[in-house]
């Protein structure tokens, strides 16, 4: 083992968890284990811990702006880790990525709008196009199955004539890409982003997952291809998925073009919202000068994850086809195989196995008969969870 223990079980319950406290409200059995909402059920590295504790021994909350040193380490990492350098004025706080996608639709888009996704994607991308008043198109991503291995990739013919036939005015890029756990490639990258020069559209892209990446991949942020894509890119960022510091709200936005960064914090303005959450400012802080070794050692724990429950699959569920994640802590598991119909299939999942997982449905109708499960657990609540699959399906 190294420095850090992945192996323990936290209780979390009874501490406002979303995903362990609200089973019942979300329509759920109570007793269900919960593997859907990405957050880890990993303690923070420690150093963010005691920075935490240090801050609030201080006892006085009251306004608080990120300094200069929070810039400065918001762009080391990216620089260092990322390899993309970024301007400290071209930083924007947000409370949360999702909102930040919201924020960068009403400033570079009008209502009625057409703005692209690619299904099977995160969820709230949908919504927060439609509850914006704006066209929801959609590239879905392209599945084949090849030796028994999910393959994704992008239609690059169908995502131009879709934005040419629907005066597409913003695409919505994930990267590394949940629930597939696509890290797209340079060359990828680079189609998107002369597609979306040559026609105008604005890449708001979400690559809050860019620190979970495997083996020989490497996160490529898009707005790092070129000065022309970076022009017309919106970049979110966020330590709270790398260091499961969701609850601290508190995203890095990046925004080079001054016109789009203007119009972006002009909206934002209207929200109310402007300082960031003191305890997310030290958090990011602490996490980007200090929290390396940490996220290393979680990388190796998670890669081990994702290979137990590949080999699980390949020995005891031969049926499930599983889409190997070069990214994210979310594993996309197909089972189409069975030939069930979804309530049967959602059936198993949460009455016999009482798993909570999120069923494929809900990224889209690519989703159909997929599960997406979080293995950002210890060992033997993964391996629980499998076993409970396996259960749930033997007789089939
Ligand atoms: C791709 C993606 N974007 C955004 C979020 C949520 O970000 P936030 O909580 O900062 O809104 C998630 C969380 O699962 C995610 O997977």
């Amino acid at each position: 083992m190294g420095r850090y223990n992945f192996e323990q079980i936290i209780d979390r319950t009874n501490t406002d968890s979303l995903k362990y406290d609200f089973a019942i409200e979300r329509g759920k059995d109570k007793d269900v284990m919960p593997l859907w909402v990405a957050d880890m059920d990993f303690a923070t590295a420690p150093e963010i811990t005691d920075a935490l504790v240090k801050r609030a021994q201080h006892g006085i909350f009251g306004y608080t702006y990120p300094k200069e040193e929070y810039q400065k380490t918001v762009l080391n990492w990216m620089k260092t880790r990322h390899n993309y350098e970024a301007k400290p004025e071209w930083l924007v706080y947000t409370p949360g990525v999702v909102f930040a996608i919201s924020m960068a639709l009403r400033a570079v888009t009008k209502e009625g709008d057409a703005v692209m996704i690619q299904n099977p994607v995160y969820y709230p991308f949908t919504n927060t196009v439609l509850e914006n008043g704006r066209r929801l198109i959609n590239n879905s991503l392209h599945y084949e199955i090849k030796d028994h291995r999910g393959v994704y990739t992008i239609d690059f013919d169908k995502f131009e004539d879709l934005i040419i036939e629907n005066s597409v005015k913003a695409f919505i890029l994930c990267n590394p890409h949940n629930p597939v756990g696509r890290v797209w490639t340079k060359d990828e990258l680079q189609r998107i982003g002369d597609i979306c020069l040559k026609h105008n559209v604005v890449i708001i892209a979400d690559e809050i997952h860019e620190d979970f990446i495997y083996g020989e991949k490497k996160h490529i942020p898009i707005a790092s291809i070129s000065k022309e894509v970076e022009n017309i890119t919106i970049t979110c960022t966020s330590p709270s998925k790398t260091f499961n510091l969701a609850g601290l709200q508190l995203s890095n936005i990046i925004i080079a073009n001054p016109e789009i960064r203007k119009i972006f914090k002009k909206v934002m303005g209207k929200t109310g919202f402007d300082e960031p959450n003191i305890f997310g400012i030290i958090a990011c802080q602490t996490a980007y000068t200090q929290g390396e070794n940490w996220l290393e050692e979680l990388k190796v724990y998670l890669w081990e994850n994702i290979n137990f429950v590949k080999d699980f699959i390949d020995t005891k569920l031969p049926k499930v086809v599983l889409t190997i994640p070069e990214g994210t802590y979310l594993v996309w598991l197909d089972f189409n195989e069975y030939g069930l119909e979804l309530k049967d299939l959602e059936n198993r999942i949460q009455k016999k196995a009482k798993l909570w997982l999120d069923e494929g449905i809900i990224f889209g109708k690519e989703g159909i008969g997929f599960e997406r499960i979080n293995i950002a657990a210890p060992r033997k609540t993964v391996e629980e969870a499998m076993n409970r699959i396996y259960e749930a399906f033997s007789d089939l």
